[in-house]
Parts: C-alpha cells; structure tokens; sequence
C-alpha cells in the first residue's frame, strides 16, 4: 500500500474537499435544484457557489491530484497475503505493512486547492473538483471496505456467548460474561480476591473470556458487511449478516439473554459492575447495518421483528434493573453512553418520541454536569487517561448531537447555566491539539492520540463552520496519517469518514450514517 504514505497531505486537502463536497450535496439534496445551494444544518461560512453539474464533470478537466491506487474490488475471499492490514483483535485495528516509504510532497494543485478551501469566499473550488477528488476518495474506502467485508465473510468462527469455557456467577451459559478493565488480583490475600482497581492499566485476563471481543466483532462485521452489500448490492453479504444476528440473538443453541448482568465482572464478586453496560453501545452499528440490509428482496422477513423483540426485552432491562440504573446515574461518560444505547435502541424499536425525551434529558444530566463553564470534562480529566476520555466522551455528546438533529432537539448549540456546551468541550481541547497534547493541565497516561479528536473536529467543523478547526485539521491530518503508516491507527473508520461523500451521494441512509463512522 505504497500510496498511503504519499495522502499524507491530500488527505488533509481531501478530507475537507471532502466536507466541503458533503456540504455541498447536503445542500443540494433538500433544495430544488444544484444551484440552490442551501446548508442542511447551519451556514457554514460563505455561501459557495457550485457550477451544474456532472454534464460539466465529462467537459472540464479534473485537477491533477496524485492519484492512490484502490485495490481491485473483488468479491472472491482474499487470500491473507494479498490482505495490507492484517486484522487484530475487536476493532479491526489495522496495522500497514508492506510500506515502500515513498513519500511525495504537494504539489502546486495541491496547494492551490488547500487555499482555496481555505480562503473560500473567492473560492475557485469548483464541483467538479470536488466530486471528482471525492470519488477517488469514495472508490479507495470502498475497497477496503470490501476487503475488511470479504474477510469477515471467510470468519466460520462461532460468535456467541456460549463459545466460552466458564459460565457467569448465574450458570447459564447464555448470560453475557465480560471481565473488568481495570481491576487486578489484590497479592495482599492469598487468591488475589477480591480484585482492586488500578485505574489507566488494562488487565490482560480479560481476554480469557471471550464474550466481549465476540459482541464487538459481530457488531463490526455485521455493518461492515452491512455496508459492503449497500455498496456492492452482493447478497452473499446479508445472507451472512442474517446468519450472525441469528447466532448472536436468536438462534436456540447461541443466543445471549437480552441483559449484561454480569458485564464487567470483578473477579470475586457475584454480579457485573455497573460499567459493564458499556460493551454494547456499539450497537447502532448494526441498527445502521439493518437499515440497508432489509432492502435486499431475499432478506428473511422475521428477522427484524425477532431482534425488535430482542431488543425489547433488553431495554426493559436496561430501564428497570439496577446495574443499568446506577450506570444511567454515572456522571461521565458511562451515563452519555447509556443514552447513546438508549436513543439507538428507541429508534430501532420506532419509539421517537421516547429517543426525543432521552435527548431532552441529556441537555441537562449529560451536558450541563459533565461540561464546565472553560469547556472541560472535569470526570474525565480526572482520569489517568485523561485525553482519552475526554475525546471518548465527546465522541458520545456528539452522536446524542447528532441524532437530536432527528429528533428536534438542537444539542449542538445548547447552553448550560454557566455557558457549558458541546462547542465549549471541542474548543477547549483544540489548542492542546495544536501542540500535540503540550500543556495538556492534567496528568495523562498513554499519551495524545489524535485520530478520534480529528473526526470530532470534521464533524465540528461541518456543524459550527468555524476556520479555526479547518487549521487544526490541516495539522493533525499528516500525524494522524504517520501513525497508520506507523501500524499505530486503531480503526478503519478513518478511512469511513472520508466516505461520507457517497453516503450522502446516493442519499440512501442520511446524514446520521455516516456521522456514526466518524464519531465513535
Ligand atoms: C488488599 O488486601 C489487603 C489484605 O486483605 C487489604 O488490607 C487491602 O485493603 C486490599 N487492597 C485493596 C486495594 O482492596
Ligand atoms: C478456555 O478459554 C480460554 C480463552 O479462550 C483458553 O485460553 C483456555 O485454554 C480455555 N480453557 C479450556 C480448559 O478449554
């Protein structure tokens, strides 16, 4: 994957071509015509003037933007050589090999591009160079999106809570299992037990139950695959998918019972922690995933009403049992999680109006207490990953942004009582973004991964139009870019947020889509 070291700056280029693109197609999707160009959410900046259109985009030359090379899509298994990232443990994280360390500075396109995204109100940026950046953006994320689809294709793995040797303290092997994060055998009493807190250190034990890897690679492969059979119209896709949710949800011999009583579970103790409640936020990805896959004609009809009804019962238990309840009364980002699980469950269920109440709320037992009049997340800079979380919950204040966007409740430009807001929690941490992490106020153990803070910026940039955040964008985006080539990049959601501009494209899944991509 030569060509990934040399995006290094078109990414940064591309990357806000390609919001500007999103903004663009946002625009026209709901206005009457090309030229009408309208923001969907908020102005951003000036208004931009687009030439019609892709009659034009035959005519007129594209710019000369070095092109990376898309791996052929193909919908054959991929042998594991022919495969750059090879895929480890539950978020796909992916590690590039197989660099050949060519390295190519921007060019006088490239630059005259970035500045004219920048410098916007004369801008010279015209449609037809932002589709057709985008679609090369578009078609290389695709690819790897196949990739990472064929490969979970291959996967004859069992996913299911039952694949594990020991049981939860109930005895039923049905009941999920996951083991606390960070806790550790306490050497001052003879077995260890009960186990005690090291906060910042994660207990690699935990990976001898499986449970929670098992959840997370089936939410990742169900939209993965999800997504891939949107792009590719393959039905092997969601024939896999429909096997997954069966094995994972429903099917007599596998399924899980819909509760984590036993999430997060302290070694020594007969019942989960409250935190445990957080192994399954992720699952708005297979929401999101269903959204697609139900309009293939061989999708098996029963299955959607079996996971709403799956999905009932666990939110019943999320609503009404005490571990859910103390998890929902956290005042970090436990509690702005709860709600993201909460609000994705609601909407899958139909209920809008209850994912609307949830929404409401969190203006003021999320945002207000969780955000300080400076825009600090005083919970989590008490963390000894303090940067970490701190992004992490933002990444949830801002998908509960997102969806209030639905649902008629604006979170984006909600203030607390001393000015707290979303915008104030972004802008805090910008400056020390800035300067990678320097003067960070707080101690903060594992240093200043940028890569989710730069999707919250995007995003940022996108709802509030303000340039300070494009500068930041255009400076983490090479180090961002160095930590991949580096194997040091978790997700290939990086590569996702560029994809928006298809998404939006083909305006088949709405904005909320391709949001998730980048904020979790
Ligand atoms: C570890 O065990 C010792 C001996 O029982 C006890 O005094 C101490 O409080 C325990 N430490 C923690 C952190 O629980
Ligand atoms: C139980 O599962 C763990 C994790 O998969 C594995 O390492 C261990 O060998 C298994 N033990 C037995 C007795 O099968």
């Amino acid at each position: 994957m030569g060509g990934l070291r040399r995006l290094t700056l078109r990414k940064a280029i591309l990357t806000t071509g390609g919001l500007l693109f999103v903004y663009i197609i946002l625009s026209t999707a709901f206005g009457p015509g090309i030229k009408d160009v309208k923001p969907l959410i908020h102005p951003v900046g000036e208004t931009i003037h687009i030439k019609d259109s892709s009659k034009d985009l035959a005519q007129e030359a594209a710019p000369e933007i070095p092109s990376r090379q898309p791996p052929a899509i193909q919908l054959d298994p991929v042998d594991d050589t022919q495969h750059p990232w090879p895929i480890v443990g539950s978020d796909s994280e992916v590690s590039p090999k197989g660099d050949d360390g060519e390295t190519q500075d921007a060019t006088a396109d490239d630059l005259a591009l970035i500045n004219a995204i920048k410098a916007r109100k004369a801008s010279p940026v015209t449609y037809t160079q932002m589709l057709s950046a985008s679609r090369r953006e578009r078609d290389y994320a695709i690819a790897l999106l196949v990739r990472e689809a064929n490969l979970a294709m291959r996967s004859t793995d069992v996913y299911s809570v039952t694949v594990k040797n020991q049981t939860a303290p109930s005895g039923n092997i049905h009941d999920y299992l996951s083991l606390s994060k960070y806790y550790w055998p306490n050497k001052s009493t003879p077995d260890g037990l009960p186990y005690k807190r090291i906060d910042g250190h994660v207990n690699p034990e935990i990976e001898t139950v499986r449970d929670y890897r098992l959840l997370r690679t089936m939410i990742r492969e169900v939209h993965v695959m999800g997504m891939a059979y949107h792009f590719t119209g393959n039905k092997d896709y969601a024939t896999k998918c429909a096997m997954r949710l069966r094995e994972w949800f429903l099917d007599e011999a596998t399924y899980m019972n819909p509760n984590i009583n036993y999430g997060s579970l302290r070694k020594g103790e007969n019942l989960g922690a409250r935190t445990g409640v957080l192994d399954l936020f992720t699952i708005f990805r297979v929401f999101d995933a269903l959204h697609y896959l139900k309009q293939e004609p061989s999708w098996p009809q029963d299955l959607i009403p079996q996971l709403q009804d799956w999905f009932r019962r666990y939110l019943r238990w999320l609503e009404t049992s005490p571990l859910a309840k103390i998890e929902r009364e956290s005042n970090n980002n436990h509690g702005t999680y709860y709600d993201v699980q909460v609000i994705a469950i609601h909407l899958f269920l139909g209920r809008n109006e209850e994912a609307k109440q949830v929404a409401l709320k969190a203006l003021h037992i999320r945002i207000d207490p969780q955000i300080s009049a400076k825009g600090e997340q005083p919970e989590e800079m008490e963390r000894k990953t303090s940067w970490y979380y701190s992004v992490f919950n933002l990444q949830a204040l801002m998908t509960l942004a997102r969806w209030g966007d639905d649902l008629g409740v604006d979170m984006w430009h909600y203030e607390g009582p001393q000015g707290q807001s979303i915008k104030k929690a972004i802008d805090f941490m910008l400056p020390f973004a800035s300067r990678d992490g320097e003067g960070w106020p707080v101690e903060n153990l594992k240093g200043f991964d940028m890569t989710d803070y730069l999707k919250c910026l995007q995003i940022a940039w996108f709802v509030y139009g303000d340039e300070k955040y494009l500068d930041t964008i255009a400076y983490l985006q090479p180090r961002v870019q160095q930590d991949m080539d580096n194997g040091k990049i978790k997700t290939i959601s990086t590569f996702m947020c560029d994809m928006s501009t298809l998404l939006e494209a083909t305006k088949r899944g709405g904005q909320g889509f391709i949001w998730h991509w980048c904020l979790t």
